[in-house]
């Protein structure tokens, strides 16, 4: 179970959303409001649950840092030693009830910090890159792959009028295609896809993209509802999980604003330390539903880029925490008592 002191330790989180709430995102003007007003017309209106990512577990853990990050950045997680972690495991999209499938993208949300200290949070994904570079663009797909009720599949026409103006997205679905998913959770790389800057004690500035490489095999998926959360479930209580922290240098020549482009595969690569997951537990108030893995919560010595997805996920992440917060709370759909 996890523990009540370190769990309130990330509660009240939604500052760095505050600064942004209140601004229209883009030239398009999109709000954060109808960028939820989308997530529910896509996936129907979930009271209670994140309108991303809606199905999920929470997990906790610590970071032991070896102290290499410190080269890269002043923040206090890279000196060495253990930071305590709170997390998330999820499934992108906002059905909280949704059926697993490998296919479907997976998340990790990360809280590093101690209760009252700064916190790092980071919410990652499984893929190689992202597949939009604008906050528009992510608008546009959602409705692009929109399920039809009467096929139970998208609309493939209008998923050929999304790509044929988006090939920035095209060419990430290809990139992801080469780098297919993993089987599960235990073995997923998670990314933060996005670029962020570094900034060491000397005041030295550095791109880096982060992602945390598994130490494990996954147990293998079975079938039906919870396919891929089950086995996790059971592997986590036969012993804890590993992933090392893995920062990735970037070039000056490097994209700092767009996550939809990988970086050359020879940049260099910081093993900052390991993370060790311990525990896990359902998701409802009080732990996870309480927690808004918001980009921008960042500590001194990790600065954001000039990506236009950051600023857009905090405010609209923001937005979501306030929502579902403020609905009534509905049974968790995965009960981690109920997977034996
Ligand atoms: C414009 C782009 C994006 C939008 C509009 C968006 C929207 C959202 C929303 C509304 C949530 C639920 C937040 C909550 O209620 O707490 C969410 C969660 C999440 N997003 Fe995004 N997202 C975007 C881009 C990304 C990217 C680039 C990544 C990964 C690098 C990502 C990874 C995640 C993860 C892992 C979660 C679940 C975190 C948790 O467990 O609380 N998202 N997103």
């Amino acid at each position: 179970m996890l523990g009540a002191a370190v769990v309130g330790g990330f509660l009240a989180i939604d500052l760095g959303a505050l600064l942004y709430v209140n601004n229209s995102i883009g030239p398009a003007r999109l709000t954060p409001q109808e960028f939820l007003d989308a997530f529910e017309e896509v996936f129907g209106r979930q009271l209670g649950f994140r309108r991303n990512h809606a199905k999920g577990v929470v997990v906790e853990g610590y970071f032991d840092s070896n102290g290499n990050g410190r080269e890269l950045s002043k923040a206090a997680v890279f000196r060495p030693g253990r930071t305590p972690v709170i997390g998330r495991f999820s499934l992108s999209g906002g059905n909280p009830a949704v059926v697993d499938s490998p296919t479907i993208a997976r998340g990790l949300g990360l809280a590093f910090g101690f209760p009252g200290g700064q916190q790092w949070r980071t919410a990652m994904m499984n893929l190689y890159v992202f597949l939009d570079n604008s906050p528009q663009g992510f608008y546009a797909r959602m409705f692009a792959a929109k399920v039809v009720p009467a096929t139970g599949e998208p609309d493939p026409a209008a998923m050929s009028r999304f790509l044929a103006k988006h090939p920035e997205t095209a060419r990430a679905m290809a990139i992801n295609q080469a780098h297919p998913p993993t089987p599960g959770f235990a073995d997923s790389t998670y990314r933060s896809l996005v670029a962020f800057y570094f900034v060491n004690e000397s005041g030295t500035r550095t791109p880096v993209r982060w992602s945390l490489v598994p130490l494990q095999r996954a147990w293998p998926p079975s079938k039906g509802l919870n396919g891929l959360f089950s086995p996790l479930i059971r592997q986590m209580r036969a012993g804890p999980l590993r992933w090392r922290l893995m920062l990735t240098v970037g070039a000056p020549s490097d994209p700092v604003d767009d996550a939809t482009l990988p970086w050359p595969v020879d940049r260099r690569v910081v093993d900052a330390g390991q993370l060790t997951l311990t525990s896990i537990d359902t998701d409802r108030p009080g732990n996870a539903r309480d927690i808004n893995f918001d980009p921008l919560v960042l500590p001194e010595g990790i600065e954001p880029s000039e990506d236009p997805l950051l600023s857009t996920r905090s405010a609209v992440y923001g937005a979501s925490y306030r929502r579902r917060t403020g609905e009534p709370a509905l049974l968790p759909t995965l009960d981690v008592n109920e997977i034996i």
